[in-house]
């Protein structure tokens, strides 16, 4: 079963810690981001519904962005053993951070060229929801001009500008962890077709 190495598991905790955010490139086997990738270039078109469509929360976005997302499911043959592997990630959090968390939404999106979602974040302080937010990407051979890059603001900053700010390239298999309530950020236009899928833990 797909779990996460107590190598990886540490960097994400002791970044998530120190920062509210952690990037970890090749932080899963190398075949599930092959299996994962595989089955979002495989996924037609049509099936994919645009972000702000669906669940609560992401009605406010609908403005802010123009992804078209597409919801997975644990029970399918592929995305299971991705949901098993963030499971581990999840006890982890929970372990070490004592975070509480205790279930798990995600969904492929995919960013035609041109797609951006601006500044946001994935929720507010006191609401019932998403704690820590996941993004994998699934970009073979990005290049730095092709855009769409993940732009993460300092934490505590104050809006509109904040002091200081990440920008991490969408490459394949890297993964991103973050609160979901501290971390502003943005995923400037991509020039490209771009794959992520992100994610949420709640807590209760
Ligand atoms: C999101 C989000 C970032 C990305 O879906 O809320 O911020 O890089 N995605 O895909
Ligand atoms: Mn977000």
């Amino acid at each position: 079963m797909a779990r996460i190495s107590a190598e990886v598991a540490a960097q994400v905790i002791d970044s998530l810690a120190d920062h509210g955010v952690a990037v970890v490139d090749e932080a899963l086997p190398p075949e599930l981001v092959d299996a994962l990738w595989s089955r979002a270039r495989r996924q037609p078109i049509d099936d994919f519904a645009f972000g702000g469509v669906g669940r609560g929360n992401d009605r406010l976005h609908e403005s802010l962005r123009n992804d078209r997302i597409l919801w997975l499911d644990p029970d399918d043959a592929i995305t299971r053993s991705y949901f098993d592997w963030i499971e581990s990630l999840r006890n982890e959090l929970n372990r070490t951070l004592f975070l509480g968390l205790f279930e798990y939404e995600c969904h492929l999106a995919w960013y035609p060229a041109g797609s951006f979602y601006q500044r946001h974040r994935d929720a507010f302080r006191g609401g019932a929801s998403r704690r820590v937010s996941t993004v994998l990407y699934l970009n073979r051979a990005w290049a730095s001009d092709d855009g769409g890059a993940l732009v993460l603001y300092a934490p505590s900053a104050s809006e509109p500008d904040a002091q200081g700010s990440r920008t991490v390239a969408p490459i394949y298999g890297r993964l991103v962890v973050f609160l979901s309530e501290e971390v502003p950020h943005e995923v400037l236009p991509a020039q490209r077709s771009r794959y992520s899928i992100a994610g949420w833990f709640r807590s209760a």
